[in-house]
């Protein structure tokens, strides 16, 4: 289908449904351009939130939908392909957790968002990128607490607070894809540029960043920074706002082990296209559904997170 045909449509179909198009920054440029709204993981559960529309378009991954769908039990909530998943969120199954949980007694457990509705069923307060530090910090500093399932965040997290979370072990295959060798190579022809990273890349690629942020906070660094060149360790959708932000400054995609591949584009997030997002919304198909009771379960720790989060001004 053309793309001014499905441009056409989707602004006229979401006007006469009161949808809203909701985008995390790692879609396409496509997707980006046509949504209301684009954010990180947490601009997207707050603006969940508040809309006021009948429909929620969430062009992201699966268990987006979900947080938008347990905030919001009677909009509708439709995601481009119901198969977009995520494999951080995969790595941590709602019964390994449950038994890792019982094996460890008397612990607080705190899950990043990038989890399934069953395991935020099982947890005690969410988490994401831009409000983990804060939120884990809002806990006495002797609680025992487990962290899941990213092990990299959960480490970038304890270095920063001093804790000893126990973690799940569990990775992103986007962020753990980034290779040393290679920004090393990059830091050399590029002596000005700063490297900056999101926290689920490895140990050693956080060490030898000049930042390190959320999605969100690696946006407003670069607008912040002095610097005229980065490069740029998370998935590569961000460069497009990044551009549009600071149209003079110049980014560099941090290169992934294998060259041959786009493996720092999230393969998951890049199922969804503008025609999909077309289709969606004329037939109202696929919906996101959310089993009630664990639904009940899994919006207490959601709503824990956007109250904290409100307190911390994020
Ligand atoms: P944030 O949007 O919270 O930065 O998370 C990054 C990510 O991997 C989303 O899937
Ligand atoms: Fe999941 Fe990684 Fe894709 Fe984010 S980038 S949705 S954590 S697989």
């Amino acid at each position: 289908m053309e793309k001014a045909f499905l441009i056409q449509e989707i602004g006229r179909l979401r006007k006469e449904k009161n949808a809203v198009i909701m985008a995390h920054y790692y879609q396409e440029r496509d997707i980006q351009e046509v949504a209301d709204f684009i954010g990180d993981s947490l601009a997207l559960a707050q603006q969940a939130a508040k809309t006021r529309a009948d429909i929620i378009v969430l062009c992201g991954v699966h268990f987006m939908g979900e947080t938008a769908k347990i905030i919001c039990p009677d909009k509708k909530v439709l995601i481009p392909d119901l198969k977009a998943g995520c494999s951080l969120a995969d790595s941590c199954p709602a019964e390994a957790l449950k038994a890792f949980v019982e094996a460890h007694p008397g612990h607080t457990v705190i899950s990043y968002v990038n989890t399934s509705a069953a395991v935020k069923a099982l947890t005690d307060v969410v988490v994401t990128s831009t409000n983990a530090v804060q939120i884990v910090n809002s806990f006495p500093k002797d609680e025992k607490i487990i962290f899941g399932p990213d092990r990299n965040l959960g480490n970038y997290i304890n270095s920063l607070t001093g804790r000893q979370m126990l973690l799940w072990n569990g990775a992103c295959h986007v962020h753990e894809q980034f290779s040393l060798e290679k920004i090393v190579a990059l830091k050399k022809q590029y002596p000005q540029a700063e490297l900056i990273a999101h926290p689920e890349c490895k140990q050693y690629i956080i060490e030898l960043s000049d930042f390190v942020g959320s999605t969100a906070g690696l946006i407003k660094h670069v607008q912040n920074s002095q610097s005229q060149q980065f490069i740029v360790a998370t998935e590569s959708g961000v460069l497009i706002e990044m551009q549009r932000r600071c149209p003079d400054k110049q980014f560099i995609p941090a290169p992934p082990e294998d060259s041959s591949c786009a493996c720092n584009e999230c393969s998951y997030m890049r199922m969804n296209t503008l025609e999909k997002v077309y289709l969606c919304l004329r037939d109202e198909t696929p919906e996101i559904t959310v089993d009630a009771g664990i639904a009940k379960k899994a919006l207490r720790p959601i709503e824990r997170m956007l109250d904290i989060s409100a307190k911390n001004n994020l």
